[in-house]
């Protein structure tokens, strides 16, 4: 068959923001009964529904995979006659304005290897259903704007599944015949569907409590598997915390009497904000030292924040619609990273998160899957939960916090939260609320929310002795990006202040100019020598800035900013000079670069854990961001050289720091993390110098380690190297952890990541190693997702890693569409990278387009990365 024509008559409908329109039914009730059974579940569902306004419109029932088996409408079945089916979604004509609509559907968990709807995973049944998968449970209007009232009931057999949980409030719970039992639980919030969610299974509870600002008390639970309950008390910790700051910060306190978190193992994302029910992937709730790394407490820590901060950022006010998913999207994200900047170090956190948008979104707003943080249209919205959704979405409120200062911000927030409250919403509407309540106009500012691309600032600064001022030229461009060729200019916060290089000393402080036009002028007067400029401090606006700033201004920064990310990102910039004139053909110009990680290490003001961050080379991915074309064998083989260097010329100090660090017993303590993330960094360098011994010192920290963070960081360093000791540290890694699922993930993931020639190799065996499969989502990312994520692996020059990542986006297709779909923007990378290396990307993606039965999913990506 011509694959073309089968395409053509199979394209899914494309669905677009200007065509929406309110629904025609409100479902103000719902009653759900569940004979919960993995092979066969009856769902019954009773609904209340409404006619919203005057129209004739029948009621339509979103269903997906469901076929019903008897439909009633006010207690009375209807016959076949009486209500159709038009792809997937029940029509039925009503008479008056107000029904009861019964439904009855079976389904089958067990054989839900989506994972969206009602699944099985392990020995659980668990729900996930953002954006669309309550339709895979019941007939329902599936959208955000149709709020409900939930009256669960559950049964099952209560051996297999002796806890029950549901959204909201235990109303009643009892035996029933045949070893069965049930529970009722009832949601006074009245909530969209794909808040809905619904755990059976047999789970241990780490119990705890909250007292509210008012003085309620919520009862708290994490439940997870009898043997993971010693590895919950982190999360519990996390989620207290953020129950206090959500009060202290936004005056937001928790509202119903219970709160549970569940971990699950089968997983397609990090978490879920189900109304007091929140449900986890097992990797963002369970912590020991033995196990998780200290990043992985962070993103504990960070993922409860989120879902927890959801409960008013999400459930109280939700979405419109799935095209104004940043409303809650990039605003929980932006409170999430300020929680955690305040538990731990704000400039280490906004390090580590502008590293994140560079590396994932900046690469998405510079690609064929370009769109702005409230999209124009999509074909299927799971492929827009994306880095600019969240990320940039989050750096859109930023600005806005800025702008405003907190108290003004706070006002801001307040007014959105009192005056939305049980709503559904859009962006429009936050920033409206912005303006009321914080007093500001932000009519330009809106732009963020349309147009997508990074805009480029170019500021030129120009010192004239004579009359001892500085004149600073800015100009700002936005990239062109799929269906928007013309963009108008922003309005983006310039925030900088000037040094004197003599003294070290700042002017007259810091200014935050916002810059409105394409082009613009400011001069300040009263220098003496020309002054260095310090450019977007602290990250301040999701720009690339293009300031040519000579390795002088570069180091003097790197040694004097006062402003954390500014000195870290003078110390990238050196860096990244030195790199590209070595690749470009250049010698190899390290002294810059050393004399600053000299002077870094050796400030005893600095926080080790900052140190960590600034001395630490920039990522081969990052670097080739920085290039017309990208071209990881060179890069690789100039980071190496680089690394090599550095190496050699500070071991004394390496060798230092690696055994100063050592000293300490364990512990959780900041500093304690900041050591052993400075170890990690010291242990690379040393490794890197070639010394003879480095390969036996990595081995002994391997060996010795008494925790997760120090072993995992000394294997992955193994891994890169072709010493002896990689196999043996593989083999002894997997031979302790086999069967602790999350940490085998890390055994995939550590080689996959790994700087070994033979990299694809490896990862082609790993594909078929007895613990792989791709129907659990974190094993499948643990290899793929991070083969496709190692630039030099994945691009090496046969085309074979992607080959594979091509066959695994295939297989994985037919089991899970949505996280296929996710290893495909790597390929959609192929106008960045040399014609040999382009074509072969486009050969794999129209491959992939091709594939007969292709999910929405991947057809969307694989499509659009092709244009
Ligand atoms: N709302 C969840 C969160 O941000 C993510 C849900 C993602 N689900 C999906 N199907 N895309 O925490
Ligand atoms: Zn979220």
């Amino acid at each position: 068959m011509d694959t073309q024509t089968t395409q053509a008559s199979a394209a899914p409908p494309v669905i677009r923001r200007e065509d929406y329109k309110a629904p025609l039914w409100q479902v103000p009730q719902i009653a759900l009964e569940f004979d919960l059974d993995p092979a066969a579940t009856l769902v019954k569902a009773r609904l209340t529904v409404t006619r919203a306004g005057s129209h004739d419109r029948p009621l339509r029932l979103d269903g997906d995979g469901l076929t019903p088996r008897a439909v009633s409408v006010d207690g009375k079945a209807l016959s076949a006659g009486d209500w159709r089916m038009d792809d997937g979604v029940l029509i039925i004509a009503l008479p008056g304005d107000d029904h009861v609509v019964e439904t009855e559907v079976e389904i089958v968990p067990a054989s839900n290897t989506q994972l969206m709807g009602l699944y099985a995973s392990g020995g659980l049944l668990c729900t996930q259903c953002e954006p669309e998968g309550f339709r895979r449970i019941t007939f329902f209007p599936d959208r955000p704007d149709v709020l409900s009232r939930y009256d669960v009931t559950m049964r099952a057999d209560k051996a297999a599944y002796p806890v029950l949980l549901a959204n909201g409030d235990p109303i009643e719970q009892g035996d029933l015949a045949d070893g069965r039992h049930r529970a009722r639980w009832v949601d006074p919030f009245p909530k969209p569907s794909y808040l809905f969610a619904m755990v059976a299974g047999n789970l241990a509870c780490n119990a705890d409590s909250f007292t509210t600002m008012s003085g309620r008390e919520v009862k708290l639970g994490i439940w997870v598997a009898e043997n993971d309950l010693p590895r919950t008390g982190h999360a519990m910790k996390a989620l207290k915390d953020s129950m206090a700051w959500d009060e202290r910060t936004y005056g937001r306190e928790y509202d119903l009497d219970v709160f549970n978190i569940v971990a699950v193992a089968d997983f397609n994302f990090g978490a879920m904000e189900n109304k007091g029910l929140n449900i986890f992937n097992s990797r963002y709730v369970l912590a020991d030292p033995e196990t998780a790394t200290d990043p992985d407490y962070d993103a504990i820590e960070s993922v409860v924040a989120h879902e927890y901060f959801h409960n008013w950022s999400g459930d109280r006010v939700t979405c419109r619609d799935w095209f104004q998913l940043s409303l809650k999207e990039g605003f929980t994200v932006y409170r999430d990273q300020s929680f955690s900047a305040d538990m731990g170090s704000p400039a280490v956190k906004r390090i580590e998160d502008v590293r994140v948008l560079r590396a994932a979104q900046f690469q998405e707003d510079a690609g064929p899957l370009a769109h702005p943080i409230r999209p124009e249209s999509y074909m299927e919205i799971s492929n827009f939960y994306t880095a600019t959704v969240y990320n940039k979405g989050a750096e859109v409120i930023r600005m806005m916090a800025l702008l405003l200062g907190p108290e003004r911000f706070r006002k801001g927030t307040d007014l959105y939260f009192a005056r939305h409250d049980g709503q559904a919403v859009t962006c429009e509407d936050f920033v409206k609320a912005m303006e009321d309540g914080g007093d500001i106009d932000l009519s330009q500012f809106r732009l963020w929310y349309s147009q997508a691309g990074t805009p480029r600032v170019t500021v030129r600064p120009s010192y004239d002795p004579e009359s001892g001022a500085l004149t600073l030229a800015m100009r700002q461009t936005i990239p062109a990006t799929p269906g928007q060729d013309v963009k108008q200019p922003m309005a983006i916060p310039v925030k900088f202040a000037l040094f004197d290089p003599a003294t070290g000393e700042k002017h007259d402080g810091e200014e935050v100019l916002l810059l409105t036009e394409a082009q613009m002028e400011t001069r300040r007067e009263g220098f003496a020598q020309a002054p260095v400029l310090s450019i977007n401090r602290g990250f301040a606006a999701p720009v690339i800035i293009e300031a040519e700033q000579s390795a002088q201004d570069l180091a003097f920064l790197a040694a004097h900013d006062d402003d954390p990310f500014s000195r870290y990102e003078a110390m990238q910039q050196l860096m990244i000079h030195a790199l590209l004139g070595s690749i470009a053909g250049g010698p190899l110009d390290s002294a810059a670069v050393i004399d600053s990680i000299r002077g870094t290490i050796a400030d005893a003001a600095l926080d080790r854990s900052f140190v960590a961050e600034a001395v630490r080379l920039p990522s081969e991915a990052y670097l080739g961001d920085q290039m017309q074309v990208v071209d990881p064998d060179a890069i690789h083989a100039a980071r190496d050289a680089l690394q090599r260097e550095i190496g050699v010329a500070l071991q004394k100090e390496w060798r230092a720091i690696h055994a100063e660090c050592a000293r300490n017993g364990f512990s959780l303590s900041a500093d304690a993390r900041a050591a052993r993330k400075l170890r990690g960094v010291a242990l690379n360098y040393i490794v890197a110098s070639d010394a003879e011994d480095g390969p036996a010192l990595a081995f002994d920290q391997f060996d010795r380690a008494d925790n997760m963070t120090e072993r995992q960081a000394a294997l992955a360093i193994l891994a890169s190297g072709a010493s002896g000791e990689r196999a043996q540290a593989l083999a002894a890694f997997y031979d302790r952890y086999a069967g602790n699922a999350l940490v085998v993930d890390k055994w995939f993931q550590t080689q996959a990541l790994s700087l070994h020639p033979d990299v694809v190799e490896m990862v082609e065996a790993l594909g078929q190693h007895p613990d792989f499969t791709l129907s659990n989502p974190n094993r499948a990312r643990a290899l793929y997702a991070a083969f496709a994520a190692n630039q030099w692996g994945f691009n090496s020059k046969d085309g074979k890693g992607y080959r594979m990542v091509a066959d695994a986006i295939i297989a994985l297709d037919k089991l899970n569409p949505q996280t296929a779909a996710r290893l495909v923007p790597p390929l959609g990378r192929w106008r960045r990278f040399d014609d040999e290396r382009g074509a072969m990307m486009k050969a794999e993606l129209e491959r992939i387009a091709a594939t007969p039965n292709l999910s929405k999913d991947v057809l969307e990506q694989a499509t659009k990365s092709l244009a």
